[in-house]
Formats: structure tokens, sequence, C-alpha cells
């Protein structure tokens, strides 16, 4: 597919009728979008033949022409598709490339496609199917995302880590529960992929400049031809909208957002000092100097997508944001933001799936640094508050010293003997020891959404039935 730069200085084909000369070398390099657009071929195309489908049923042109058009747009496809197509940039766009080829291909007929429509709504309509095709992906990617993580969730329904607050050691946690934090971050993102679809599915052909049509068009008809609920209703709106583009963006930096936290926590607990996890081969690479490393590069890149997708988000926003309705020339720098943002968020999203699924878990780590830190604190003071009857505030109190003791004495605090415990406060009895390990403190947080086993199993069965 060879991009045709030569600076010609003849009048524009399409809508050269009213300027004597063609444009200027610079002209065209700003002008042109071919080079990103070509992109939409297929939506262009499958709009080109619902559009005139349309307007053969319509009695607006020809039954005749019509077939000649179809016929000539489906060679056209074929041609894009082995690659046999010349695109050429002083074509400007893909409408105008498309509507080129098929004035060669099938003559005068061609002429007739473009009645009843402009390529403002063209554009807008290429441009939302392909956007509607992008989350109809995205969706299925989330959703293997999701499955990776209830499998991972359901394997470590019962092993025990930290949990962190201001990545300091909080209270136990299970990993299971962990995972289930990132299927409900990233069955948010779906559910806003899910509206987004909804939003966006409205038909914008028949909008025509921005007025549109006095031709006896249907754009009902179009609108359902091309899988869409209904056609927009405001034709000035139709062509000046990009709500549907920044809404893609909005949801991939969120998306991307929670894909950075985890693969933040993926680069932390890769570390030989937290040893949490382990990535194979598969997704790490080696240093070319200190042989003993192993750097978990895949991780570190999703995180880095991540600003990509929020500059192309910002990008759109700024480009958007003093336009006067309807249309102008700068909506065409919607496409390379977009398209950029999608293949970001495409491949964070599968490498992270990757990566969930291929992680080593080492369980015993997790479990050592459970327990150290004093993670255990909240239990021995909620052990006072049920079993002693104290207040919350004073239990918080009391042990506070015991941890002040342990601290001293350089223990656990189930290493301090009972005696210890007694001076502190008289009531403590040995039965305290039963909640000062961490797999009783992980089972006994049984409340809705808690850490404990039975509930993570909820959640799990929860987001299974869901899917
Ligand atoms: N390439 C243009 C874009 O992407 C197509 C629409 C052009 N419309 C116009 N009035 N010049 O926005």
């Amino acid at each position: 597919m060879a991009d045709d730069t030569t600076d010609t200085k003849s009048s524009n084909q399409m809508w050269g009728g009213r300027f004597a000369s063609g444009p200027d070398a610079i002209m065209e390099e700003i002008n042109a979008s071919i080079g990103f657009d070509k992109k939409l071929f297929a939506q262009d195309i499958r709009g080109s033949i619902a559009h005139a489908t349309m307007l053969a049923h319509q009695g607006i042109i020809s039954a005749e022409d019509k077939d000649k058009i179809v016929h000539g747009l489906n060679t056209i496809l074929s041609e894009i598709e082995s690659g046999n197509f010349e695109f050429s940039r002083q074509l400007e766009d893909i409408h105008m490339n498309v509507e080129a080829r098929l004035a060669t291909l099938i003559g005068p007929a061609a002429g007739r496609l473009h009645t009843a429509r402009s390529r403002n709504d063209q554009v807008a309509l290429d441009f939302r199917l392909w956007v509607k095709e992008e989350l109809q992906k995205t969706e299925q990617m989330l959703t293997h995302l999701i499955a990776a993580f209830l499998d991972r969730a359901e394997e470590h329904a019962e092993s025990v880590m930290p949990g962190f607050t201001h990545l300091q050691t909080a209270q136990p946690v299970t990993f299971g529960h962990h995972c289930m934090a990132y299927v409900e971050m990233f069955g948010r993102d779906r559910s806003r992929v899910r509206h987004a679809i909804e939003h966006l599915d409205e038909s914008p052909i028949g909008a025509a400049a921005l007025a549109g049509t006095g031709y006896p068009i249907d754009r009902h008809m179009t609108a359902k031809a091309l899988g869409f609920r209904e056609p927009t209703r405001n034709s000035i709106d139709t062509v000046s909208d990009r709500d549907f583009a920044i809404e893609f963006l909005s949801i991939a930096a969120i998306a991307g957002m929670h894909l950075s936290r985890l693969a933040e926590e993926i680069v932390i607990w890769s570390t030989p000092q937290f040893g949490f996890v382990r990535l194979s081969d598969a997704f790490s690479t080696g240093s070319s100097i200190m042989p003993q490393k192993k750097n978990p590069d895949a991780a570190e890149l999703v995180r880095a997508k991540t600003g990509r997708i929020n500059g192309s988000l910002v990008a759109l926003l700024t480009i958007m944001k003093g336009l006067p309705l309807a249309y102008s020339k700068d909506m065409q720098e919607d496409k390379e933001q977009v398209f950029d943002a999608a293949e970001s968020l495409e491949l964070a999203i599968v490498a992270m799936t990757g990566m969930v699924r291929d992680m080593t878990v080492n369980t015993a780590r997790m479990k050592a640094a459970a327990g150290s830190g004093y993670s255990t604190a909240t239990d021995l003071a909620d052990w006072l508050v049920r079993e002693a009857g104290l207040p919350f505030r004073d239990a918080h109190h009391v042990t506070g010293r015991a941890v002040a003791l342990a601290e001293s004495k350089g223990c656990d605090l189930a290493e301090l003997p009972l005696s210890d415990l007694q001076a502190i406060h008289p009531d403590i009895t040995d039965k305290v020891y039963d909640v000062l390990t961490v797999e009783a403190s992980v089972a006994s947080r049984k409340s809705f959404g808690g850490t404990a086993p039975s509930e993570v199993r909820k959640q799990i069965a929860f987001w299974r039935a869901r899917n």
C-alpha cells in the first residue's frame, strides 16, 4: 500500500471545481488524513453500501446505479484487504480515496453515491462504527482479564498476605480477596464500556453537512442496516459530536489507571525484598550487565502505556473544547488519539491477563510477611472489646501498650507471655492467643465483602454468575 506523495499542481478532483490550482505541498501535508484514517476503510465501505441501498430504496438513485456502486465498493474492499490498493495523499482521506477509485471502476454512477450525504456525517459514521467495534473488543478482553483473576482468587481464597495502607502492613488479608478487588475494578470498567456502547448506538448518516437534507432519505433504514439502535436526532449535534470518542478515551484512561496500579503492585511484589510473586521468563527480561536480574518489563510498560492514554484523552478534550458548532477540521485530529489509545489499552489488558495467569505466588513469603508488623493488633483490640467488655477506644490503648512492649522485646504479639499481657490488662486470658494468628484474623472478618475465605468464595460465585 504505497502512499502517493507527489506534489502536483492540478486542482483536486473531488472538490476542485472552485479552485484554480492544486494545494501547496504544505497544505496537502497538513490537510491529508489518509495516513491514519485508512484504518476506517471497512467502516467507510459498509456505510456507503448501506447509504446507496437506502438511496435506491427511496427512489433517489436507480437500482441499476446502486448495483454498480455496491459491486464497485465490494471490489475496493477486497483490493484494500489484499493490499492491492494505492492510497493517494492528494485525495486527502479514506472517503475520497474510496470514491475516486469507485469512479475509475464504475464510471459516472460513482458520482451518485454522495447524494444526500457529506463527509461530515460520513466520517462521524465511520468513526462511530470503529469505536463501537473497539468497545466490543474491549468488553471481551476485560472479561478474559476478570476470568483470570477469578481463577487466581479461587486458588488463593485461603492464602494469607499482608494487607496494606500507606504501603505499611495494616491487617492480614487473603490473596484471593486482593485479586477480587481487581475483579471489582475491571468489572466497573466493563460496565462503563457497556454503557458507552449504548450511548453511541445512534446512526449519524443522513445528518449531511449539518442541516439534514431535502432528499427523501430514510435514516431509520440506514441505522438498522448498520446495526444501530436508531438514528441521531439533531443533525447539527451529529456532525459536531465526538463524545463517543472522548468516552472511549475516558474509559481507557480509567481502565489504564487500574492496570497501572496492578502493574505497580506486580513490580513491587516481584522484587527480591517482597518476593510475593515470580513472573516466568515469558513476562520478564534479564539485564545485559547484571546476570542475577529478572526485570518485570511487561508490567513496567503497562504502567507507562497509561501515560499515553491519559495524553490522548487530554489532547482530544483540548481539541474539542473551543470548537463552535458544527464541524471544524480540528476534529480530524480525533482519530490518531483514539487509535493510539486503543492499541495501548489492548496491549495492556492482554499483557496483564497473561501476567495474572503466569505469576507464581509464593504463599510462604506472603504468610510470613502477613504476620510481621503487628498486623493482628486490631484482632487483640477486638478481642478485648468482645471478651473483656472494654470500650473500643480503651482496647485500642491497651493494645498499643502491648505492641510497644513486643517492639521493645523484639518479638511478635503472639510471643508475649501471658504474664506480660496481664500486666497490661488483668482481664486478658490465654484464649487471646487464638485470635493472634493471621489465619484466625482473616477467618474472623466475615462481614459482607470482608476478607474471610468464606466471604471471598461468595464474591467469586457472584462474579462467575455475572459474566
Ligand atoms: N478527513 C475528515 C475528518 O476526518 C473528513 C471530513 C471532512 N469534512 C470537511 N468538511 N472537510 O474529519
